[in-house]
């Protein structure tokens, strides 16, 4: 601390740092329509902490220097609100959720979750992934194209059904398998515009989501009460829940799985998918991870699946309010300011990785302050084992079962929908050999 007068320090420090000066409209839809190039452009020309003007949000301080985003995430963690971030998406997730949840109430949620998530638990859901995968991939013929990215939701969607929620219930699961992508596929205008969140006599889409929320939460409900009345011994959320000391009701318990499928399915589908993109693309990679998964290598696996998600992120940014003022590189931010923590930006830096678009095996990218896939401090995925076990065991059983060449030469760039960057032609694989079926070379 110098010496110097307060007002005189106040002085040497600016409100915010600095961004492109475009008006706030072109700025969101350049943002909305191409995040990762807006960002790259921002990071190349304004450093590692800029300000975009967000229609909606105002000016949303972006950060993803490896100390800024370590003192957001953990060591200032509780000058920032990551619950009020989240809000537009309480209609979804409900009031019990833990991105909606903070402080205390947050702690004693997560530490609920953890248990049927962790890693040792994980382990058992292992043979029941592998079953999924096979069953999709006999639907492969030798010849044709399949869009890899829906194949890795259907398998996503099975795994959170039938291995994280327990459910076994054939009609049950029968028609969460229509919601579930209906759901996940939100008009993003309903999220980031409140007046969007309106029905017509009950007609229009605000009404038809709001029937869909109900239809589903309809399902669980059945679901959870027949499982009070008929315990499963098993090691699924629903199950461990249930049997746990602490009391849950059944609000939370649905609050909670909502959650988990929001944030966790999709997610995870996307990652996998990218993955294919990149590695069907390198032939030195595909012919490592291939061997890899014949010979159960995790540690090739991890590295494949890390520089994945890497090079492409299924996201770029995680948000964060500024419940105080707080400063950074002589700029010093107002309360209440949006926060994007840019994992994406972070993990493309070209000090730490030169040419990071380049999806290269021998990185090894390796959780730490410039890598952190999976965020950092008291909100970390709490699905990252999950992710990872079923990352591993897709790719490895795929790899396996089937071989497949990218349809086309040129790389598939970044869709954005909503907050997910997808593959934007859905990783499109021609499949050569298929071992599970009979001739499939
Ligand atoms: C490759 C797949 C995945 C990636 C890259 C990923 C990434 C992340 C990141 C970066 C966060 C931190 C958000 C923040 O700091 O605000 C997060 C939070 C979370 N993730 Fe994941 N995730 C993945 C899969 C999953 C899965 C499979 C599940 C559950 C089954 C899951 C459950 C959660 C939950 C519940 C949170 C909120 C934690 C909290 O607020 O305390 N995620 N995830």
């Amino acid at each position: 601390m110098s010496g110097a007068a307060p007002w005189r320090r106040w002085r040497r420090v600016a409100p915010l740092p600095p961004g492109p000066r475009w008006p706030a409209l072109v700025q969101t839809l350049v943002w909305v329509l191409a995040p990762v190039e807006f960002g790259r452009f921002c990071l190349r020309r304004y450093g590692p902490l800029f300000t975009a003007r967000i229609v909606g949000y105002g000016p949303v301080v972006h950060v993803c220097a490896p100390d800024t985003v370590r003192r957001v995430l953990r060591t200032e963690a509780d000058r920032f609100d990551a619950a009020g971030a989240n809000e537009a998406v309480r209609f979804v997730v409900g009031g019990h959720s833990l991105l909606l949840s903070s402080g205390a109430a947050h702690a004693a949620r997560r530490k609920v979750l953890m248990g049927p998530l962790h890693g040792a638990n994980v382990t058992h859901y292992v043979a029941l992934m592998e079953s999924i995968v096979a069953r999709e991939v006999r639907g492969w013929r030798v010849g044709t194209t399949v869009r890899l990215l829906d194949s890795c939701q259907r398998i996503t969607l099975e795994v959170m059904m039938r291995a994280v929620f327990g459910i076994t219930d054939s009609a049950r699961l029968a028609r969460l398998r229509v919601l579930v992508p209906r759901l996940l596929d939100i008009n993003p205008l309903v999220i980031l515009v409140p007046a969007a969140r309106r029905h017509f006599r009950g007609h229009g889409p605000w009404a038809r989501l709001l029937a869909l929320i109900a239809e589903v939460d309809a399902i669980i409900h059945a679901e959870l009460a027949e499982r009070r009345a008929v315990p499963h011994d098993g090691p699924d959320v629903v199950s461990v829940l249930l049997a746990g000391g602490e009391p849950v009701t059944d609000a939370e318990l649905r609050d909670h799985l909502v959650t988990l499928l929001a944030v966790g399915q999709e997610t995870t589908a996307t990652q996998l998918a990218w993955l294919f993109e990149r590695v069907l693309r390198c032939p030195d990679a595909l012919r490592a991870v291939t061997s890899a998964a014949h010979r159960g290598d995790r540690q090739v696996l991890d590295a494949a699946i890390n520089e994945a998600v890497r090079s492409r992120p299924s996201t770029m940014d995680v948000g964060r309010i500024a419940l105080e003022p707080w400063e950074a590189g002589g700029y010093r931010v107002p309360a209440g300011t949006l926060f994007a923590v840019s994992l994406g930006l972070l993990h493309r830096s070209p000090a730490t990785y030169p040419d990071p678009e380049r999806y290269d095996l021998g990185r090894c990218p390796e959780p730490g302050p410039d890598f952190l896939p999976f965020g950092a401090g008291s909100h970390r995925c709490l699905g990252a084992s999950l992710a990872m076990a079923e990352m591993r065991t897709v790719v490895a059983a795929v790899l396996r079962s089937a071989r497949l060449e990218p349809d086309r030469p040129a790389a598939e760039w970044a869709r954005p929908k909503g907050p997910m960057l997808l593959p934007h032609r859905g990783a499109a694989a021609r499949v050569l050999a298929n071992h599970l079926l009979d001739g499939g070379g």
